[in-house]
């Protein structure tokens, strides 16, 4: 082999190492933060998030959503763990991340006496972009989120999906990679969630953007995502597809409330050769069975047969909700 092709041969193998490294958006390796003696936010998270997919980090509050968001983002540190974005380091990198991200916080951080328009510009404007390219940008980010008209207007007038809109597209000023959302719907009514989710689809879709957001509405992730981490306490309990996850829990699943001797009731229905899955909690009892139709008779029997009377029932093709029950214990609730 020529010095010349040794060379690159050298060049080929590093790219195609950098390749190998980057073609995860996130990367991230026992990931922890403790606030305090007593509180462990983040305990131990693992994620590995392919380029252009729409990743979603699904959890109650106090879950360590926004504390593993914060952390990704460069904007805190990890108190133990690695962790990468697009192959560069969140601690050690943090510029060179800082470049390739865009982020949307829980709560809304705007000056409300700026207008839509100004909110773009400055951005553009802290992040060094000429005036031409940041009028540009501006002008195409206001109609992607379709605040044209209001562009002029103080962001004091607008209503909370214009506001979540502008920091979207504030988040879209510099171009970024992989764009954070930490709860980008919260508090929204389901219409304007529902553009929302149009806006992130888009983002994927025609301009390859990774998305990593995080919340804790189960039909937002459900509809969403292409894969979701299922959080609590600070521990990824369960990841997958919204299809694979619901899919482990059976064809169909009956929600039981009732009085009596549940403990040998479910004991019982464990037993039964269709059921797939049973977890309680909350005064209610899931069963998770292959069909639902033809299971009815034979668990309200079992019930009667073990002296628990059933006061409520109910089947339903699983959700994410259930997933997240099977896996905590715990309905996710507003
Ligand atoms: N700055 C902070 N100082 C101390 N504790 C915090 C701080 N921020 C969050 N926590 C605690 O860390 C845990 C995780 O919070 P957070 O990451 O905000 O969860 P989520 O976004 O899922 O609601 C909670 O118990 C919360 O009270
Ligand atoms: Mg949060």
């Amino acid at each position: 082999m020529t010095e010349l092709e040794q060379l690159i041969g050298d060049k080929e193998s590093t790219k195609m190492d950098h390749q190998k490294q980057t073609s995860l958006a996130v990367e991230s390796r026992g990931l922890v933060k403790r606030y305090s003696e007593e509180v462990l936010a983040v305990d131990g998270v693992d994620l590995s998030i392919a380029a252009n997919t729409i990743y979603a980090l699904l959890g109650p509050n106090g879950a360590g959503k926004t504390t593993t968001i914060s952390i990704l983002t460069t904007l805190l540190e990890p108190s133990g763990g690695v962790a990468k974005i697009a192959g560069f380091d969140v601690v050690r990198q943090a510029g060179e991340v800082r470049k390739r991200i865009g982020v949307t916080f829980q709560d809304v951080v705007l000056d409300n006496d700026l207008t839509g328009r100004q909110v773009l510009e400055y951005h553009g404007q802290l992040y060094g972009q000429s005036k031409q390219e940041r009028r540009a940008r501006t002008a195409e980010l206001l109609a992607l989120v379709e605040l044209e008209d209001a562009a002029d207007r103080r962001c004091q007038t607008y209503s909370g999906g214009m506001k979540r809109r502008i920091e979207l597209a504030r988040a879209l000023m510099t171009q970024p990679e992989v764009l954070f959302l930490d709860e980008p719907t919260l508090g929204l009514d389901p219409q304007t969630r529902g553009r929302i989710w149009d806006y992130i689809r888009t983002l994927k879709d025609q301009n390859g953007l990774t998305l990593v957001l995080t919340t804790h509405y189960m039909d937002e992730a459900e509809q969403l995502a292409d894969r979701v981490g299922i959080i609590d306490h600070g521990k990824i309990v369960v990841e997958g597809t919204p299809r694979e996850l619901i899919d482990q829990m059976g064809a169909d699943t009956f929600r039981i409330v009732g009085q009596g001797d549940s403990g040998h009731f479910i004991e019982q229905v464990r037993a039964l050769p269709f059921v797939q899955t049973v977890t309680t909690g909350d005064n209610v009892i899931q069963v998770g069975v292959d069909t639902g139709s033809r299971r009815l008779v034979a668990i309200v029997s079992t019930a009667t047969d073990n002296g628990f009377a059933i006061e409520d029932l109910s089947v339903a093709r699983p959700s994410l909700g259930d997933v997240f029950f099977n896996y905590t214990g715990r309905q996710l609730r507003d």
